[in-house]
């Protein structure tokens, strides 16, 4: 988590490095802060508080903020709480150099009693205030350059980092690395951008080059660049790319939050996933293309089992995935938590396929459970939202979901990405093992096309769930239920309602219910109910006669036509009729709608709920 900005050229720095830290609040927000060098110095300001606190400190403290040579941070808080103390920039014990980390160093603590008794001390209780010191003491014990210190410090630490440093006497230099957190590089004629994510310096360049693990850079002023590899310094050649990056989709348009427009922009982000995947020729023949499945096809077909492995969303993407694969597959699926996955011992050979699923492609869980099952000699194949992402970079195959940028902390349009293309995986490994009947296979890709128009009909639910909203805003517990494919939703609906409202609620299979969480049950408690035609509509019903017997609130996502549910419901929210294999692509609309807007009647902010980060680079 945590976003590191920094900027070398001949532009002032300030404003893009305050305008690229606002861009990357999404990585964390409880604290921030800058450095700007000068000839002779730096002027820094850190504060608890989001960016726009730190543009307010500035500028009562009338900060001196002209230069050309500046770094920034924005911080999720691992080692330390957030106060200004703990916040980024860190500065040596001499105040010579100055440093900010996206990261861990794990080894932290006995680096710190070294550097103790070598007469250190330290103002703060963060790690990355350990390691500016490291490479100091480093530095002065040897007489070596910058870089050189930063390198050997490096080989030193235990850990993840992205980091950038300067020494404020020649602020005509930034060295900058990469472990495990994400760091890109852009590049102009005379000028350098560092950003954990490009998005931050896309209004002034699209040249990128990202690092890889294990990768540091001497940058100099008049664009001199200097890549080399941390472990023995060896020389390697900058590849510099094109970002394909389109500015609308990192900007909020006409919505208050970047959650709504993620949430309406779904019709057009599973045609984007859909796009050149699902092809439907002139004489009405379906086709899936997807490369990294079509070029380890005999992977497929042998493999023994599939384990998916991802957290949060992602994770419930994966539990429908473990139903469409068994369904329309016939594969065994497991589904695991990366952060239990990892620190097990699973048993792994090459006949086993492990899919990874993540937004950010830069989950710290998932990274390690995928180089576990590479190290295993599993074959890994990845599903993820950004390009050029860590765990795209590391599987053996892959697929990108096309989502685009997905800002609001809370995953709304990744999700459905995802569910998209698990859904046309389960479709093509089913046709490549023959275990799928012709009929089935055509009508659910003719189905898929529908998915986009489906999608939008169900935002037109929103104007009904605000009242829903208006009514229930102020509860304490919400239940949501679901059986089937329909389980992980009613998992994802109360995960958003948790995270954005803070109002505690829980996902259950619907049958469960009665062995426990039926004794929750009274006129106090809403209970979100998944109760659509395919699937297993009568017990549903008898779900739902439970609970109307026992006074609960009933709230149920109901067919069209629908009769049975609706009479014993308290609110209705109308969705198509699709096949059962589909619906969670339309079921999860109205859910992520409600979480979404008794947030906003409760005032919180929806894009940046409290204590989280969208991109979670800490284990
Ligand atoms: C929930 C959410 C998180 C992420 C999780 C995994 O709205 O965003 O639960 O789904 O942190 O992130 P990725 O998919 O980036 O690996």
């Amino acid at each position: 988590m945590c976003g590191i900005i920094g900027y070398l050229g001949y532009r002032e720095a300030y404003p893009i490095l305050i305008n690229g830290l606002k861009k990357l609040e999404y990585r964390g927000y409880d604290s921030s802060g800058i450095a700007i060098f000068y000839e002779k110095g730096y002027s820094l300001c850190k504060t608890k508080g989001r960016v726009y606190d730190l543009e307010k400190k500035i500028c009562l403290n009338k900060i001196k903020i002209s230069g050309t040579t500046g770094i920034g941070h924005t911080r999720w808080a691992t080692h330390g709480i957030p106060n200004d103390l703990n916040a980024h920039p860190h500065v040596s014990n001499s105040n010579n150099l100055i440093i900010i980390h996206n990261g861990i160093v794990e080894n932290y603590y006995a680096i710190k009693i070294v550097l103790s008794k070598n007469g250190f001390t330290f103002k703060s209780k963060t790690d990355t205030e350990v390691l500016v010191n490291l490479i100091e003491f480093v530095k002065k014990e040897n007489q070596l350059s910058l870089e050189e210190a930063v390198r050997i410090s490096l080989n030193e630490i235990v850990g993840a980092y992205s980091i950038a440093v300067v020494d404020k006497s020649h602020p005509e230099t930034i060295v900058i690395a990469k472990l495990g957190s994400p760091l890109a590089l852009g590049i102009n004629d005379k000028e350098f951008f560092i950003a954990s994510d490009p998005i931050s310096f896309i209004d002034y360049t699209k040249n990128a080059l990202y690092l890889k693990d294990g990768e540091m850079a001497i940058l100099k002023k008049g664009r001199e660049l200097d890549l080399r590899k941390i472990g023995d310094n060896h020389k390697l050649n900058p590849i510099i790319e094109k970002l394909k990056i389109n500015l609308k989709q990192i900007e909020k348009g006409k919505y208050k939050y970047f959650m709504l427009k993620e949430i309406y922009e779904q019709p057009k982000t599973i045609l984007d996933t859909l796009r050149g995947r699902l092809l439907i020729s002139t004489k009405g023949n379906e086709i899936i293309c997807i490369n990294g499945i079509e070029s380890n096809k005999d992977v497929f077909i042998n493999a023994k089992c599939i384990t998916i492995v991802a957290c949060g969303t992602s994770w419930h993407a994966s539990l429908i995935g473990e139903y469409l694969l068994e369904e329309l597959a016939r594969i065994p699926v497991e589904v695991e938590y990366a952060s239990e996955f990892r620190y097990r011992n699973p048993i792994l050979d090459r006949r086993n396929v492990i899919i990874v699923i993540s937004q950010s492609g830069e989950t710290a869980d998932t990274l390690a459970a995928l180089k576990l099952a590479k190290k295993k000699g599993a074959f890994v194949f990845g599903i993820c939202n950004v390009v050029g992402s860590s765990i795209a970079r590391n599987v053996d195959a892959g697929v990108y979901t096309h989502a685009g940028p997905e800002i609001g902390v809370a995953s709304t349009k990744s999700f459905t990405a995802q569910i998209t293309v698990l859904i046309l995986l389960a479709l093509k490994i089913g046709k490549y093992r023959s275990v799928i009947n012709e009929l089935r296979y055509k009508n659910l890709c003719q189905e898929l096309i529908s998915i986009p128009e489906k999608v939008d009909f169900v935002l037109k639910t929103d104007n009904s769930i605000k009242k829903i909203s208006k009514e229930y805003y102020n509860v304490n517990n919400f239940l949501y239920l679901g059986r089937g494919i329909n389980f992980p939703v009613a998992l994802e609906g109360a995960l958003k309602l948790k995270e954005v409202s803070y109002i505690h609620a829980e996902g259950y299979p619907a049958a469960e219910m009665k062995h426990g969480p039926i004794a929750l049950i009274d006129s106090n408690m809403p209970v979100i109910i998944i109760a659509t035609k395919k699937g297993f509509y009568d017990k549903i019903v008898g779900n739902v006669q439970e609970i109307k017997a026992r006074k609960g609130k009933i709230i149920s996502i109901v067919n069209e036509g629908d009769v049975q549910v609706s009479m014993l419901s308290d609110h209705i929210i109308k969705i198509p009729i699709i096949s059962e294999e589909l619906s969670p692509l339309i079921t999860v609309i109205p859910l992520q709608l409600l979480a979404y807007q008794i947030a906003y009647i409760r005032g919180e902010n929806v894009d940046q709920p409290r204590n989280l980060a969208k991109s979670v680079t800490v284990e």
